[in-house]
């Protein structure tokens, strides 16, 4: 199926992309109007794109239904200061209930029962139960058309980060997986950032993978191996050579029950291989599949 974008309608549109372009941060925007007044509304069209200069950038559309535009616009307009408090699970349901669009001058603190905390270089408030918030100054907006969908990109210059001391180590570095924020998906979509559902993936930045078209052909034509597979073998900067003292029971069984089978060797080998790179054993993999040369 291929949805030629330019048939369909806005809602259809904002539907189909929100399901793929997943999952996004949510931005929970805390902005003032020229009295002072405070508005908080959270915004999943966010992101970071640079750090030096520190920028994120979050996007108050118009709305599709009625091409109005959102007070969080209309304040960073008039108060061109923002503090982008991030959303960790046990607040996703209050974060969800302050988009609804209350009249000008609501308080969604209030309404959605959040603590207000002054910020330091910044007017608007935080809010104190996020754990990570962005103290920001507007440097742009930039719209990007008139019609009810379009987005407002308000470009943020990050002043100053707030990261709850429980979430940093001695060495103040911070613990993925106790932020525990959740992103948005498609519709009512949302997902949590658990231990359970974190995982890694180590990128060497100063060599180069060996890349999967150098991988073994036997290897890169396995039916028992998979992307994931082939791609953390192929991260390896130097082709491993076999290593005399790899000694591992298992492999040694392998090897003496399908002695007089080499495609059933195979097969055992790749798949054991499999289960090691999905330990995330790389190194033992690849001598475990230079057994079969
Ligand atoms: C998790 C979540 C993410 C949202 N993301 C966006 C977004 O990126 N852009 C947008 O225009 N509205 C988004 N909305 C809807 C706004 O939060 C909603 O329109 C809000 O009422 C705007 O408030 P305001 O008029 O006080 O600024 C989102 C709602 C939720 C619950």
């Amino acid at each position: 199926m291929i949805f030629d974008l330019a048939g369909l309608k806005a809602s259809e549109r904002q539907y189909y992309l929100q399901h793929v372009v997943a999952p996004r941060p949510i931005a929970f925007a805390s902005t003032i109007d020229a009295e002072g007044n405070a508005n908080l509304s959270p915004f999943s069209f966010f992101n970071l794109f640079s750090a030096q200069p520190p920028i994120v950038i979050f996007s108050p559309a118009r709305r599709v239904r009625d091409n109005t535009v959102k007070h969080t616009l209309e304040n960073v307009f008039a108060v061109p200061e923002v503090v982008i408090n991030l959303v960790s699970y046990n607040m996703v349901q209050q974060a969800s209930l302050a988009s609804c669009d209350y009249p000008k001058g609501t308080d969604e603190f209030v309404k959605a029962g959040f603590t207000k905390e002054a910020a330091s270089q910044v007017r608007p408030p935080m809010v104190k139960e996020s754990p990570a918030k962005l103290e920001c100054k507007v440097l742009e907006v930039k719209s990007l058309g008139e019609s009810g969908g379009a987005g407002q990109l308000v470009i943020c210059e990050v002043l100053a980060l707030h990261i709850d001391d429980r979430l940093l180590d001695a060495d103040n570095k911070i613990n993925q997986a106790d932020l525990d924020l959740v992103a948005r998906l498609g519709g009512d979509w949302y997902c949590r950032t658990t231990p359970e559902s974190l995982f890694k993936v180590p990128k060497p930045n100063t060599q180069l993978g060996i890349g999967i078209d150098s991988l073994p052909a036997s290897v890169r034509g396995s039916r028992h191996l998979r992307g994931n597979h082939l791609g953390a073998l192929a991260n390896v900067h130097e082709h491993p050579v076999m290593q005399p003292a790899f000694d591992d029971p298992h492999l040694k069984q392998i090897v003496q029950y399908y002695s007089l089978n080499p495609d059933d060797m195979e097969k055992e080998v790749h798949l054991y291989a499999a289960k090691l790179l999905d330990e995330g054993r790389v190194e033992e993999a690849w001598q475990v599949l230079l057994t079969m040369g």
